[in-house]
C-alpha cells in the first residue's frame, strides 16, 4: 500500500430514504487524501459535497445512511516496542454511535462547518467547549487541559486567551468565532481536518486570514485537509489536489495546477470559465453552465452531466445518453469520467459519434461488449 495515503473513499453511496423516493446524495464517489496535503472538493450546490464529508465522520442525519462503499483511514499507532506502524481503520465497519467512532471523531478527523454558531453551543464559554473536546479524548487534570486550551486559543490568533476563555460565542465577531471553531477542531491534533465552506460567511480580509491560519497549522501539525468550497480562488490558494463532484460522484481528479491548466471534463471546463478574469474586455459576459443540477430523485441515464453538456451536443455523442463513463486515467495522476477520453472497445466509436440517436437495442449490445479502456 502507498504509505502516503491517509484516507481512501471507495465507491461511496449515501442515500436518503424519503416517502417521496430515494435521494441518492452520494452515489459512487471515489477519491483519496494524501498525508499532510490538501484536497479541495468542488462542485455546484447539491452535488453531494457535504454529505460526503458527513459520511466520513458517520454524522449523516436520518433518514440518510451509507448504503455501499468503503471509507478507509490509514492511521499511525504505536506498537508494543514503542515504534509506530500504520493501522487501517475501516470507518464503514463501525456503527455511527459505536465507541470506536466516538474516539475517531475529533481525535483522528475533525470537522469545521460553514456557520460556527451551528456547532458552538451558545450557553457554554469558548474555553470550556474547546477544553471539553480535549478532555473527551485525553485523560488530564482540569488545570492541564485549561493550559493546553489557552495555548491553542493563542495559536489560532485569539488575543488575551486567558480572558477570552470565559467569553460566550455571541460575544465574538464572525472571524473570532471561526478561530474558536478551528481551536476546538485542532486541540486533539487530528491527522485530517475537514473544512466545509470554512470561509464563505466571512468578509474577504478575514477569509484570507483564516485560510492562512489553516495552512500554517497544517504545516505545524503535519495534518491533511479536505476543504469543500464553491470558491475556485480558495482552491487555487490552498489545494494540492482537486476532486470535482457532480450529482453524487467524482467526475474529475487531478493535482491543482494540472486541473487549472488542463481541465478535461466539460463540467470542470464550465466551472472554470465561470470565474471572473481581471484581464480581457470588461463588458464580456461570464459564461455559465447551461441548465441546472437535476434533483437526485430523477437522475439522467448515461453520463449524469449529458443533458447540460455542450461537448455532447456539439460532437453528437449519443453514447453519453445511454452509458455511464467510468473515472479513468487520462495521464499520470489525472482521472476523468467522460466519453470524450475513453472509448468502449470492440465498437466503432466514430459510428456512435455520428449517430444522433442510438436505438436502444444497439445501446444494449454496446453495454454487453463494452470493456472500457483508455
Ligand atoms: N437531510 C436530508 N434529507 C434529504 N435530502 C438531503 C438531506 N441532506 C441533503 N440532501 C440532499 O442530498 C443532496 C446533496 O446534498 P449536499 O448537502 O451534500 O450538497 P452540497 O454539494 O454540499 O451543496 P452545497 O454546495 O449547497 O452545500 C442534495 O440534493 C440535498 O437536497
Ligand atoms: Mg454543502
Amino acid at each position: 500500500m502507498n504509505e502516503d495515503i491517509l484516507l481512501e473513499v471507495k465507491n461511496l453511496r449515501t442515500y436518503f430514504y424519503l416517502d417521496e423516493g430515494v435521494v441518492k446524495a452520494v452515489d459512487g464517489a471515489s477519491f483519496s487524501v494524501q498525508r499532510g496535503k490538501t484536497l479541495a472538493v468542488v462542485g455546484e450546490s447539491g452535488c453531494g459535497k457535504s454529505i460526503t464529508a458527513r459520511s466520513i465522520l458517520q454524522i449523516v442525519s436520518r433518514p440518510g445512511k451509507i448504503v455501499d462503499g468503503e471509507i478507509l483511514f490509514h492511521r499511525y499507532t504505536s506498537d508494543a516496542s514503542g515504534g509506530s506502524r500504520v493501522e487501517t481503520f475501516n470507518i464503514t465497519d463501525h456503527k455511527p454511535n459505536s465507541p470506536e467512532m466516538r474516539m475517531f471523531r475529533g481525535k483522528d478527523v475533525a470537522m469545521i462547518f460553514q456557520e460556527p454558531m451551528a456547532s458552538l453551543s451558545p450557553v457554554h464559554t469558548i474555553g470550556n467547549q474547546v477544553m471539553e473536546n480535549f478532555r473527551h479524548h485525553f485523560k488530564t487534570s482540569k488545570q492541564e487541559a485549561r493550559e493546553v486550551t489557552i495555548e491553542m486559543l493563542r495559536k489560532v490568533g485569539i488575543a488575551k486567551p486567558e480572558e477570552r476563555f470565559d467569553t460566550y460565542p455571541h460575544q465574538l465577531s464572525g472571524g473570532m468565532r471561526q478561530r474558536a471553531m478551528i481551536a476546538m477542531a485542532l486541540i486533539c491534533q487530528p491527522s485530517l481536518l475537514i473544512a466545509d465552506e470554512p470561509t464563505t460567511a466571512l468578509d474577504v480580509t478575514t477569509q484570507a486570514q483564516i485560510l492562512e491560519l489553516m495552512t500554517q497549522l497544517q504545516k505545524e501539525l503535519d495534518m491533511a485537509i479536505v476543504v469543500i468550497t464553491h470558491d475556485l480562488g480558495v482552491v487555487a490558494e490552498i489545494a494540492d489536489d482537486v476532486a470535482v463532484m457532480y450529482l453524487g460522484e467524482v467526475v474529475e481528479r487531478a493535482p491543482v495546477d494540472e486541473l487549472f491548466h488542463n481541465p478535461k471534463h466539460p463540467y470542470t471546463q464550465g466551472l472554470m470559465s465561470s470565474i471572473p478574469k481581471i484581464e480581457g474586455q470588461t463588458r464580456e459576459r461570464l459564461e455559465t453552465i447551461p441548465g441546472s443540477v437535476p434533483h437526485p430523485y430523477n437522475r439522467p441515464t448515461g453520463c449524469r452531466f449529458n443533458p447540460r453538456c455542450r461537448a455532447r451536443i456539439e460532437n453528437k455523442l449519443a453514447i453519453c445518453k445511454h452509458h455511464e463513463p467510468q473515472l479513468l486515467p487520462v495521464s499520470n495522476e489525472h482521472e476523468v469520467r467522460c466519453w470524450l477520453y475513453h472509448k468502449p472497445t470492440g465498437v466503432d466509436y466514430q459510428a456512435i459519434s455520428n449517430a444522433e440517436l442510438l436505438p436502444d437495442e444497439a445501446a444494449a449490445s454496446i453495454a454487453a461488449t463494452s470493456n472500457v479502456t483508455k
